[in-house]
Parts: C-alpha cells; structure tokens; sequence
C-alpha cells in the first residue's frame, strides 16, 4: 500500500496541520505496517505554479524541450505519476482566506489532467483516479460549519477530489484555533482522540 503524506501549512513547527497529518499517517503506519510513506511538503518545496509556460512545455515533443521546457515537464509528470500511484493520501489542509494554501492549490492544478484524471463523456464529466482513499486534515482559526460561507476549503477540496474520481474521503477537524489557548488545546485534543479511535478500528 503506497500513502502519500502532504503539508501546506506556511506556520512550520507552529502548524497544526502538520503536527495532525503526522499523527494520522503515525497511527496509519501502525495499523497497517506494510504502508510505504511518501512524502511532500508543499510549503518547504513549493511547486510552480501552473503558467502558460507549463502548457507550452507540455504541448512541446520532448526532443524539442529547452532545459526550462524539460524541467518543467518533469515537474508536472513526476507530480502526477505521484498522485496516480498512492493507494491513499493524507493531506495537510489549513484554511487560509478562505480556501486551501496557494501551495496546496498549485499541488491541485498538477494533478487536474484532463485524459489523466478526469474526463468528459456523453454522459458529463468522469474521474479516472477512483479507487483511493483519501484523509484531509482541516484547520481553520474561525468556525465555519453552519456559516453561510461553509467550510470553503473543505468543501472546495471535496468537490475536486470528487470530479477526479475519489469518493472515499474521510476529514479529520481542528477548527476554531484561533479562539485561544483553552479552545485550541480542545480542538486539538478532540481531533488527536478522532484519529486513534479511527486508526485503532483499522488495526483490530
Ligand atoms: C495566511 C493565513 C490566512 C488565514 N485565513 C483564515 C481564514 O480565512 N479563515 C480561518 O478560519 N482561519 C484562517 N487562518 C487561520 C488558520 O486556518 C489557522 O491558523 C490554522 O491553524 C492553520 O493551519 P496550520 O496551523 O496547519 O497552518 C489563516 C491563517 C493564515 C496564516
């Protein structure tokens, strides 16, 4: 079983993110010893972003590639074949202006192929990368559940992930961390307990 672990958050060894991702593939690797762990940090080695240069890159016959051409194709490959090959994924997700880390979203514009990941049918669009699972760790600083704005960057994930295909998603919440340092503890506490009762399931 191939998992895929990704972080975004930009706070370092302040984010809880990190620290709740790091927990979730810790008890995953306990569960089901046999995982082989990969990892990306978005923050620490951010992609580019995708440009029309990407585009060129990708439309050029590889022999007639400049050295920028191939590395950026490389990139793009290397990022794609990454995600198509996990069996799971763990993703670091913190709400930042309302959406996922521009880091994170660049990781998204890699992985959103059309023929690759999704395509259109007669019958509307498909997702061709099903059969994964998924685990997002969710951060915000305020509470969003039940606002009119929803919880933006959670279900904006849910709604790409679901175009590529990938129904078995499951969310692991801290919300309300920036309320202060009671609430935060609580947050915290409440989404470490959720993982090991999770993962102690999936090892009994
Ligand atoms: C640049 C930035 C933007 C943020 N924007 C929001 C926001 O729109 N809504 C919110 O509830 N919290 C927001 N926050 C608070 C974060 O969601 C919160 O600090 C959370 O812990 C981030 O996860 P992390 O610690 O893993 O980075 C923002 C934080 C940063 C650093």
């Amino acid at each position: 079983m191939k998992l895929l672990h990704i972080d975004s958050s930009i706070l370092g060894d302040a984010s809880a993110s990190r620290q709740l991702s790091q927990s979730v593939v810790t008890a995953w690797q306990a569960a089901e010893p046999a995982a082989k762990v990969s990892y990306r940090d978005l923050a620490g080695d951010a992609l580019s972003h995708l440009s029309s240069a990407s585009l060129v890159a990708a439309g050029t016959p590889t022999e007639l590639r400049d050295a920028a051409q191939k590395h950026e194709a490389e990139l793009a490959e290397s990022t794609l074949q990454e995600f198509l090959d996990a069996d799971a994924i763990v993703i670091g997700a913190p709400m930042y202006n309302f959406t996922v880390p521009t880091q994170l979203k660049a990781w998204i514009d890699r992985i959103a192929v059309a023929g690759k990941t999704f395509t259109y049918t007669e019958n509307g669009p498909k997702g061709l990368a099903g059969g994964k699972k998924v685990v997002i760790v969710s951060t915000s600083g305020g509470l969003h559940a039940g606002q009119p704005t929803g919880v933006a960057h959670e279900d904006y994930l849910l709604v790409v992930l679901g175009f590529l295909g990938i129904t078995d998603i499951e969310i692991v919440r801290a919300h309300g961390l920036a309320y202060g340092e009671e609430p935060r503890a609580n947050a915290l506490a409440g989404a470490q307990q959720q993982i090991a009762e999770r993962f102690a399931t999936l090892a009994a």
